[in-house]
């Protein structure tokens, strides 16, 4: 028999099952090829091992007016003294434009609003690379971009090396020797320790981003073994996947000599005393990032200045950053699109797609501040919906009669069919940047396999049916559909979906699902509130459907990979144990979690690939997620700034924020702007009232 004459068969069968059952309703089918866009740019692969690596070198410099104004008026120890042993050197070879100057100032733009400096006991700062620019990770990802496939392990940083016990169980890590946090107080295994055992560990203490020990895998301890080794220890034999969640945002230790004595096992504070103990008025925080918090005024701006303490460094022996000082304007996420453009800020992701057409037109005009480049799509929209029966965030009568929902296939299937993803996608831009996306993972990974993901094209007329299926019928005719008498009163099937307030996207896509579900006769009200509010409602499992962007592992998959499934009791974005720490996995859920497991520890590439490719069948024909949209993003840059890589997505393992490697960018000489309001000026004692002269 011949391949076409097998296809023919197959179709025929299909049709003929689909009469037989006298089903009309859309078919699973291949998700369609997405559109090439215009204004893609091409990365520049490279070997790991290409970017960095940690020596001492002969000498070391820094910005003049450091030694002039800091060392030589014994203020500040001389800046050999002030780096590690064998500092990080980024490789001049990998350096975009090479080795740079110093001077000028990166304006960002952030939507968020700082809550506080304790990161460690959950406070977010702002988001927009604030964050990624304080904290230092063991590991590092947002750069692999750039790295060939096969050779991809995620960098090393505050962890300069790490080697695997014959069997695989233990890791032990080296340390960065004699590295400083910026008020010059050591680095060391010590606040490596405080960071796992009093925050990850502690129940009471949830750190941002999520870290739990699932995050390294269910029984996973860690020690030190002495100032600057720690060691691991897996019960499965060689995870390496955790090295990707020791970088950003899950591995970034706190400075403990400021944090541990807030604690309340070392103090007598409260654990929310503690979360709140080093407010965003507090200056001068110490960290391990380039730049140090030296300003804030609220609503306005939060300023940084150089970290004098900084242990990286390039192959000439200048101690990095080049630039002096940071900005985080405190606006909107929209506008700091329009500021990027017009060049009255420097950096934007530029990621709603409303905004498209207008930056798209600015940035070509000849004059143009800014350039913007296009990488592949890696931002989509999930309708997650509540997958726990079991009492995760303690749902009433009706949020449990939507659980159960949740968990029909029939009901799902209705909404994934009463979803006109065309529709949706107009409504956010027109032109060839969106697609459908089926859910799972996004189309511009390296991991993505489009003959393993399926969807049901729209159909509302099948949807209703497999609406009825679901037992669902609209018995007072009033265009929802009712529960059965006897399940939450028998009442209009009402929805409440959890969308961030923060951004126009998420708005525009929660109001075109309502209209789009209220055809299908299920009635979706918004909850919209702040990210933050959002994220804590969404942890905590207060929700019935919560419509997400997506999140890291699905654009990696190799970063937060235990996320991709519910593989542990608090793992899953959208189903967690209740407070008895069950977990009520459906079958495929179960046999998505176990395909996880198995990419986990598996060290062969092609059967990786080859479980990605099964996960990502079972994700989309059970309808995991109800996909919506995925469309490009692109970096916007001002033109004055040197270094940046060619090709960078904004969001691959981390956000562009971290993968252009900030701490490496400058200006030429000729092109500084005049930015700077601490001219001349570095980060004073902690708490104090911010920079010194
Ligand atoms: C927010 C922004 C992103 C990115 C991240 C960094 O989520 O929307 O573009 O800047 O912050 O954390």
């Amino acid at each position: 028999m011949t391949n076409r004459y097998l296809v023919k068969t197959a179709a025929l069968l299909v049709g003929v099952s689909a009469l037989a059952y006298g089903a009309m309703a859309s078919e699973l089918t291949v998700v369609p090829q997405p559109p090439d866009f215009p204004a893609q740019t091409k990365v520049q692969y490279v070997d790991g091992s290409a970017i960095l690596e940690y020596k001492a070198l002969p000498e070391y410099h820094e910005p003049s007016w450091v030694t002039k104004q800091f060392v030589d008026q014994k203020k500040l120890p001389p800046v050999k003294d002030r780096l590690p042993k064998e500092p990080m050197v980024y490789k001049t070879g990998n350096m975009p434009d090479g080795v740079g100057v110093y001077g000028d100032t990166l304006r960002h733009v952030i939507g968020g609003r700082p809550e506080g400096w304790n990161y460690w006991a959950g406070q977010n700062q702002g988001w927009g690379g604030i964050d990624i620019g304080l904290f230092e990770c063991l590991t590092r990802t947002g750069p692999l971009f750039q790295v060939k496939a096969d050779d991809l392990q995620p960098l090393p940083n505050l962890a300069k090396s790490w080697e695997w016990s014959k069997d695989g169980h233990k890791l032990t890590m080296k340390l960065i020797e004699g590295a400083k946090w910026s008020d010059g107080q050591d680095f060391t295994s010590d606040d490596v320790m405080f960071y796992w055992d009093d925050n990850v560990l502690d129940p009471n203490v949830s750190p941002l981003n999520g870290a739990t020990q699932e995050t390294f895998g269910a029984g996973t301890t860690l020690k030190a073994i002495d100032k600057y080794t720690i060691e691991w220890t897996f019960k499965d034999a060689f995870p390496k996947q955790f090295i990707y969640n020791m970088a950003y945002g899950t591995f970034c230790p706190g400075p403990a000599h400021m944090l541990k004595p807030q604690h309340p096992k070392y103090s007598k504070n409260t654990y929310e005393q503690y979360k709140n103990a080093f407010p965003p008025s507090y200056m001068n925080f110490p960290v391990m990032g380039a730049w140090v918090p030296v300003e804030y005024r609220p609503d306005d701006i939060i300023v940084m200045r150089r970290n004098p303490y900084y242990w990286k460094v390039d192959e000439k022996g200048n101690q990095l950053p080049y630039l002096d000082e940071t900005h985080y304007k405190l606006s909107t996420w929209a506008d700091r699109d329009v500021q990027a453009v017009a060049g009255s800020g420097d950096i934007s992701n530029l990621e709603q797609p409303e905004n498209f057409v207008e930056s798209l037109k600015r940035s070509a005009q000849k004059d143009a501040p800014a350039r913007l480049a296009f990488g592949p799509r890696l931002i989509g929209y999930n309708i997650e919906m509540n997958f726990s029966a079991n009492g995760w965030g303690d749902p009433d009568a009706r949020q449990q009669a939507i659980r159960e929902l949740n968990r029909n296939e029939h009901f799902r299937r209705a909404i994934t069919m009463a979803t006109n993803r065309k529709e949706l996608g107009d409504s956010l831009v027109k032109g060839p940047f969106v697609a459908t996306y089926a859910g799972g993972i996004l189309s511009g990974s390296n991991f993505y396999d489009r003959q393993s993901t399926l969807y049901y094209p729209f159909d509302l007329e099948g949807a209703k049916k497999e609406l009825a299926a679901a037992g669902l019928k609209d018995t007072d005719g009033n265009g929802i559909v009712n529960f059965p008498a006897g399940t939450a009163g028998g009442k209009d099937v009402e929805i409440s979906m959890l969308v961030s307030n923060d951004y126009t996207t998420d708005k525009s896509l929660g109001e075109g699902v309502i209209a789009q579900m209220q055809k299908l006769g299920i009635r979706v009200v918004l909850n919209a509130q702040a990210s933050k509010d959002r994220d804590a409602a969404n942890f905590g499992g207060k929700f019935d459907w919560s419509l997400h962007r997506t999140q890291a592992e699905l654009a990696s998959v190799v970063q937060n990979t235990p996320q991709l499934a519910p593989t542990g009791p608090r793992t899953s974005w959208f189903h967690r144990a209740n407070n008895k720490n069950e977990l009520d996995l459906m079958p495929f859920e179960k046999e998505l979690a176990d395909t996880i497991n198995k990419f986990v520890i598996s060290s062969d590439p092609k059967e990786q690939a080859e479980l990605i490719k099964q996960y990502q069948k079972i994700y989309t024909t059970n309808v995991n997620t109800v996909g919506l949209v995925e469309y490009p993003g692109a970096l916007i840059i001002n033109k004055r700034f040197k270094n940046v890589p060619n090709g960078a997505p904004i969001y691959m393992f981390n956000w562009a924020e971290d993968s252009i490697i900030r701490e490496r960018l400058y200006v030429p000489a000729a092109d500084q702007g005049d930015y700077q309001l601490f001219k001349d000026m570095l980060p004073g004692k902690p708490g104090g009232d911010g920079p010194q002269k």
